[in-house]
């Protein structure tokens, strides 16, 4: 409950309670889906409802039909970015867990979205470079957020050989607190942040920025690039 006294992390959280309320009905696929998320042990990487919702509006404003998605969990940002596709759009999306795959497989055959969804199991890395060989068409978008975050700047490598000029690139958890901020955080989910988004800013072929926000998840951010002519 919001108010002037709590600390700052429940206002944040009050107020994504006031936009979920609003602006975020949550169909019984949805819920059904954070639910088993939650209960197979992945909330920490789950995106929250405000976040998925986003996420959804950015596929219905990039017109996007193709996603690729890395880190699938329970499979509930996949609902999300799935619900604004066109009925002929498609998504794959990459987990290296086997239980993850299953938990999420079930979720989406529950939500009634297995032909546009397919869960793939394996190396995102692997995956990705054997995709870029058997030079499948571009991706629309790509969503990179799975649990290792050592391996963001391999995957921007390997997205830019699976998307075109004007496809989307979205990275969750671009600001993990400030903590990139500080020179003597080494942590592994920090450092690979770190490099990544000095590999963003850097890229010659990306328009990138980072997007700082707040929330029930606490204080994270987004990092957003959209692939030049
Ligand atoms: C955490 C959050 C994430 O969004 C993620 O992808 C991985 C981990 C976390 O809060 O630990
Ligand atoms: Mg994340």
């Amino acid at each position: 409950m919001y108010n002037k006294e709590s600390n700052i992390q429940d206002q944040w959280k009050a107020v994504d309670t006031y936009i979920e309320e609003r602006f975020t009905p949550q169909d019984e696929a949805l819920q059904h889906t954070f639910q088993t998320s939650v209960a197979e042990g992945m909330p920490g990487g789950t995106v929250s409802p405000n976040q998925g919702h986003f996420l959804s509006l950015l596929v219905l404003l990039s017109k996007t039909r193709r996603i690729l998605e890395v880190g699938t969990l329970g499979g509930y940002s996949s609902l999300w970015l799935a619900r604004e596709l066109p009925e002929d759009g498609y998504m794959l999306t990459l987990d290296k867990d086997p239980k993850h795959v299953s938990v999420a497989r079930a979720n989406i055959a529950h939500a009634g979205l297995s032909h546009k969804i397919e869960v793939r199991l394996g190396d995102a890395c692997d995956t990705m470079a054997q995709l870029a060989q058997e030079q499948v068409e571009p991706f629309d978008m790509i969503f990179i957020d799975p649990d290792i975050k050592t391996i963001y700047t391999e995957l921007l490598e390997h997205s830019i050989r699976l998307t075109r000029p004007g496809s989307v690139i979205i990275a969750d958890n671009a600001i993990r607190r400030g903590m990139i901020l500080d020179p003597d955080n080494h942590e592994e989910s920090v450092t690979g942040i770190r490099d990544f988004n000095t590999a963003l800013a850097a890229h010659p072929k990306l328009s990138a920025t980072l997007l700082q926000t707040v929330g029930a998840k606490g204080w994270d951010g987004i990092a957003m690039a959209v692939v030049r002519e």
